[in-house]
């Protein structure tokens, strides 16, 4: 019998003596795991995924700007990227990705405008009908290799949830989606109005 078998074995019976004793571990346990906060690993391969688009200080306030400039790149899972070329709508295990870059204007030969520094952090915004409550989930990155789900009290389902284009997205701001969606029909009633 390999070491393996072994380990099965004794682990079954362990677990059985435990289930005699304590007859409420069971329920406590499943209990636990359904409110367990669904994780999400860092996407590192997100650059060689398919480009989206790029904004820089873009803000949804009419107050005065911050004192420094900020750019984002918006990425995309290339399956879900097919998916959306053909029906207008993200597919289960979509995996978008909003990176957020400082600015720069001065550096080698340039004088004027702004090119993109050092990341500042990285967003996600993930479809997973089996595992997220709700279908999308919103991570942050600040360096880690997995993120907790953050609440659905979060700003960010709000504000995605009123004024994205599409499935909570926002593809109004994706040029090479757009009109896809728009041919297809799927724009949201909400960005319609709006
Ligand atoms: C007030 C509105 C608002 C809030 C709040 C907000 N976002 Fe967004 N989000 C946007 C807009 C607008 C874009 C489009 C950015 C672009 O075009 O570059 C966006 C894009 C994104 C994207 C790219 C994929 C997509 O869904 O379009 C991610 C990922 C993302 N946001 C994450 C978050 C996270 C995480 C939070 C909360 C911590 C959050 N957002 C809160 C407005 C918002």
């Amino acid at each position: 019998m390999s070491y393996l078998h072994k380990f099965t074995v004794s682990a079954a019976v362990l677990y059985g003596l435990f289930a005699v004793f304590a007859p409420h571990a069971r329920s406590r346990a499943a209990n636990t795991e359904a409110k367990s906060v669904p994780t999400l690993d860092y996407p590192a391969d997100y650059r060689k995924w398919v480009y989206l688009s790029s904004g820089i200080d873009m803000s949804y306030s009419a107050t005065a700007p911050a004192d420094h400039h900020m750019f984002d790149n918006v990425f995309v899972n290339p399956e879900a990227y097919d998916a959306f070329v053909k029906t207008g709508m993200w597919p289960d295990k979509t995996t978008l990705v909003l990176e957020l870059r400082g600015s720069q204007e001065k550096g080698s030969i340039n004088h004027r405008g702004s090119y993109q520094a050092e990341v500042m952090g990285v967003e996600v915004h993930a479809r997973d009908d089996a595992r997220l409550p709700g279908g999308w989930g919103f991570f942050e990155f600040n360096g880690a290799k997995t993120s907790q789900m953050l609440p659905q009290t979060a700003e960010c389902y709000q504000c995605h949830a009123a004024h994205g284009a599409v499935n909570t997205t926002f593809v109004q701001f994706y040029p090479t989606l757009l009109p896809i969606a728009t041919q297809k029909g799927t724009l949201s009633q909400g960005y319609k109005t709006e």
